[in-house]
C-alpha cells in the first residue's frame, strides 16, 4: 500500500529514501519531540533504514547547549524503552544539532538561514523538511518566517522543501482555511504533510488491506450485507496537563474531526483504482463530502454528549472534568460523544454508522466493528440463538482481527454456537509493530503522502464538525454527566438500544 510496511518489515536493507536530508524540527524541546519524534528516529536508526548522511536540526529555547538537550532526550527515551542500545543512540546523536531559536526573533531565523547555507556548502542536500511540532498558534507565523527569511531555498535552490504540520489544523473551517491559505502561499499541496497520527497505526493501515485483499469481505462490503458499523476510540485517561487546550476543543474536535472521521473514511470509501496517495485521498474526500452534506435533521436523537464527573475507584478519588487543572468549573465542553449517522450513497444507504469516543472511560480500547446482516438460511431461521457474523478490527491496545461465525457445538444435537477466529497481531513476535510516528517520519522523508491528510479531507471534515457544533448549540443538546472510569453515559447505550443493538465494546 505504501512504502512503510515494505520497508519496516520486508526489506530493511533496501535504503531508498533520498540520501542526505535536513530535518528542521520546530518545537524540538517540546513533548512531541521528546516522546514521539526522536524515539521514532531512534527506532529507524535501530532498523538501519536511515541514510548515512542526514541532519536533524532541533530548534527550541529551553536548553542552552546540545549536551543539555541530548541528556533530556535520553531521559525521555529511557522512560519509553526497556533498553537503549548506546551504539545506536550515539549514531543518532551524531546527526542531531541543537539550535537555540525563538519564533519571535527575526534574527534567529536569519541565523538559521546562515546555518543551512553553511551546511549546504559542504554537502549536497537532497531533501529539506520543516516539521512544526509547536503549539498551533505558531504554525502560520513560523511558515511565514520560513519564506521571509528564505529558509526554504537557502543552499537548496533547485528542489522543494516540505512542511510537516501537527494537529489541530485550525479550530473550525474558517480558521483552517485561513491557515491553509497562508501555508499554500509558501508550499504547494504536494509538499504539505498534515499529520493525523492515527493513520500511522498499523491496524488502520490494515483496513484497506483487509477490505480489498480478501474477496470474502470485498464481496460483502455494502448495504446488502452489512447491518451496522461501529467505530469506538475509548480512552481511560483524563485531560492530564492539557486542560487549557482541551477545554476549547472537546472530544468533537480532539478526536472526531480527525481520527474518527479518518478511520470512517477508510472503512466507507469506494475502492480506489490504484494505490497512489492522490487516488486514495480522492476516494476519502467523497466520504467527507457526503458527511458535510448530511442534513443532520435528527441530530437531537442521534447524538449523545457527555462530560466525566468525579468517582471513587479502588478507594481513590478520580477528579471530575470540571475539577481538573485549567478547566472552567462550569465548563460545558463534552469529553464524550456518541453519534449515529448515515451515508447517503449506493453502497451505504440506510446502514447505521455509530461513532463513539470519550475520555475517562473504563478502558482504553479502540476498534472497528462491522456487523453483518443475519440473512440465515431459512432452515436455520427458527433458531433464535444464532449470532450474526462480526468482523472486529482491533486498533489498540491489542492489535488484531477477529471474525465471529457460527459452528456446530461438538457432540451436541446440532446445537449452533458462535465462535471467534482470532488473529492477534500484537501477540506475534514477528509482527512487532512499529510505533505510529516511525512510519510517518519515514514516509515524509520518502515523500509518500498516503498516510497524511489532504486539504480537501480536512476542509470537508471541518464543515461537518462545524455543522454538528452549531446544531448542538441551536438545539441545546444535553450534556450528560458520567462517572469517571465508567462505560460513559447511559444515553449512549440507549441510542443503540432504540435500534435493537448494543455497543460491541460493552459486551
Ligand atoms: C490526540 C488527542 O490526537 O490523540 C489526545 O489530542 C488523545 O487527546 C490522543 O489522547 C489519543 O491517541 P492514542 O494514540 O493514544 O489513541
Amino acid at each position: 500500500m505504501n512504502q512503510t510496511i515494505d520497508k519496516l518489515y520486508n526489506n530493511p536493507d533496501d535504503k531508498n529514501i533520498e540520501d542526505n536530508f535536513q530535518f528542521i524540527l520546530f518545537g524540538g524541546t517540546g513533548d512531541l519531540a521528546h516522546n514521539k519524534i526522536i524515539p521514532a528516529f531512534y527506532n529507524l536508526a535501530a532498523k538501519d533504514i536511515l541514510p548515512d548522511h542526514y541532519t536533524i536540526i532541533a530548534t527550541g529555547r529551553r536548553y542552552d547547549n546540545k549536551n543539555e538537550y541530548l541528556n533530556n532526550l535520553y531521559a525521555s527515551l529511557k522512560n519509553k524503552k526497556e533498553k537503549i542500545d548506546n551504539r545506536i543512540w550515539q549514531s543518532l546523536t551524531d546527526h542531531i544539532e541543537y539550535f537555540q531559536l525563538s519564533f519571535k526573533e527575526p534574527d534567529d531565523f536569519e541565523r538559521l538561514r546562515q546555518r543551512l547555507l553553511e551546511k549546504s556548502k559542504r554537502e549536497k542536500i537532497s531533501n529539506r523538511i520543516f516539521y512544526l511540532a509547536t503549539a498551533p498558534k505558531f504554525f502560520a507565523e513560523i511558515a511565514e518566517n520560513l519564506k521571509e527569511y528564505n529558509l526554504l531555498n537557502a543552499g537548496f535552490e533547485h528542489s522543494d522543501s516540505r512542511l510537516v504540520i501537527e494537529k489541530p489544523f485550525g479550530h473550525d473551517f474558517e480558521s483552517a482555511q485561513k491557515l491553509n491559505n497562508t501555508l499554500s502561499n509558501i508550499f504547494s499541496e504536494k509538499n504539505i504533510f498534515r499529520i493525523d497520527h492515527y493513520l500511522g497505526k498499523e491496524m488502520i493501515q490494515n483496513i484497506m488491506v483487509i477490505r480489498l485483499s480478501n474477496p470474502i469481505f470485498r464481496a460483502l462490503w455494502n448495504k446488502e450485507h452489512i447491518d451496522n458499523i461501529q467505530i469506538y476510540l475509548n480512552e481511560s485517561e483524563g485531560v492530564k496537563d492539557r486542560g487549557k487546550y482541551y477545554d476549547d476543543t472537546g472530544v468533537i474536535k480532539d478526536m472526531f474531526q480527525n481520527h474518527i472521521l479518518q478511520v470512517l473514511s477508510l472503512i466507507a470509501m469506494e475502492e480506489p483504482e490504484n494505490l497512489s496517495a492522490e487516488e486514495i485521498s480522492a476516494k476519502k474526500v467523497e466520504v467527507f463530502k457526503e458527511l458535510a452534506d448530511n442534513d443532520l435533521s435528527d441530530i437531537d436523537k442521534h447524538i449523545v454528549r457527555g462530560q466525566y464527573d468525579s468517582n471513587t475507584v479502588n478507594n481513590e478519588k478520580i477528579k471530575a472534568y470540571r475539577e481538573e487543572d485549567q478547566i472552567d468549573p462550569n465548563s460545558q465542553t463534552a469529553t464524550f460523544m456518541a453519534l449515529k449517522l448515515f451515508l447517503n450513497n449506493e453502497r451505504w444507504r440506510d446502514v447505521p454508522i455509530y461513532l463513539k469516543s470519550g475520555k475517562r472511560l473504563n478502558k482504553k480500547e479502540a476498534a472497528i466493528a462491522v456487523e453483518f446482516k443475519d440473512n440465515f438460511h431459512s432452515s436455520y431461521l427458527q433458531n433464535q440463538n444464532l449470532d450474526s457474523n462480526l468482523l472486529l478490527i482491533k486498533i489498540q491496545p491489542v492489535e488484531g482481527v477477529s471474525l465471529r461465525f457460527n459452528t456446530r457445538k461438538p457432540a451436541s444435537n446440532n446445537k449452533i454456537i458462535p465462535v471467534e477466529m482470532e488473529f492477534c497481531q500484537s501477540c506475534q513476535q514477528f509482527f512487532n509493530s512499529p510505533e505510529n510516528y516511525e512510519g510517518l517520519i519515514y514516509d515524509m522523508i520518502a515523500g509518500d503522502k498516503t498516510l497524511f491528510t489532504s486539504w480537501k479531507e480536512v476542509s470537508y471534515s471541518w464543515k461537518f464538525i462545524d455543522k454538528i457544533q452549531q446544531k448542538c448549540v441551536d438545539e441545546n443538546i444535553e450534556l450528560h454527566q458520567y462517572p469517571a472510569l465508567s462505560e460513559g453515559p447511559e444515553a449512549a447505550d440507549k441510542l443503540l438500544e432504540a435500534d435493537g443493538r448494543s455497543w460491541l465494546d460493552n459486551e
